[in-house]
């Protein structure tokens, strides 16, 4: 671990896992759609693609992803929401770690895509943005995908105020050898526009 405590820990005590799942199992039974990200990744990929949900919380995308016929890989630092992971998946392969430290984890790289969904880089430890940034990137494959989704405002994040800009993502993304090659306002491919709120990016490894 870093040693800094993360956004998400600081706003959940690291005790969130059962009432984050029971929350997007109350949205699926009222019959919102919860599977956006993992059907936007699903629409980029052929399987079995190697799929890394980076911050994968209780699992909600990676198990959807797996169930289309990927292998995916979950980590996480929060083992509140692993221990339900683990629970709904227990076949599926769950590691606790830190992002930022990806590569103490012993993963095999070149992963086809890697995800970073549901506020992921807004909730990570301050200053570690980077570091993340360059370890999910390390861990792709040449011409591999790097797909977030993130908060730009209050409105769409559970932080009083955006920890960063869209321009200080797209930095640190530049600096790690990736390409932005697709920008939304959200999971349903709805364009992206300045004040939108919201972006779900797609960020390509360089192809060789
Ligand atoms: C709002 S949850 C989203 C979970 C999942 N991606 C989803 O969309 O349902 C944010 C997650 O990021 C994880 N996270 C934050 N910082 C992390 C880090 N440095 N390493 C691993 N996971 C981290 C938290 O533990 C939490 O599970």
């Amino acid at each position: 671990m870093t040693g800094q405590r993360d956004r998400w820990a600081e706003l959940t005590g690291g005790q969130a896992g059962e009432e984050y799942a029971q929350r997007f199992a109350q949205l699926a039974e009222s019959g919102h759609d919860v599977h956006g990200e993992a059907s936007f990744c699903a629409a980029l990929l052929r399987p079995a693609a190697r799929v890394l949900d980076a911050g994968c919380g209780t699992g909600r995308i990676a198990i959807r992803l797996a169930e289309l016929g990927h292998d995916c890989t979950g980590v996480d630092v929060d083992s509140s929401m692993l221990a339900v992971a683990r629970r709904a998946a227990p076949a599926q392969e769950w590691l606790l770690g830190d992002l930022a430290r990806l590569d103490t984890l012993g993963l095999r790289p070149g992963f086809d895509l890697a995800i970073a969904a549901g506020n992921v880089i807004p909730l990570l430890a301050p200053g570690t943005e980077p570091d993340v940034v360059r370890q999910l990137a390390a861990a792709l494959r040449p011409g591999g995908l790097l797909v977030t989704g993130m908060g730009l405002d209050a409105a769409h994040l559970p932080l009083p105020e955006p920890p960063l800009t869209l321009a200080e993502f797209d930095h640190w993304c530049t600096r790690a050898g990736l390409t932005l090659r697709h920008r939304y306002a959200t999971w349903s491919g709805d364009p992206y526009y300045e004040g939108c709120g919201y972006a779900v990016s797609v960020h390509s490894s360089p192809a060789t």
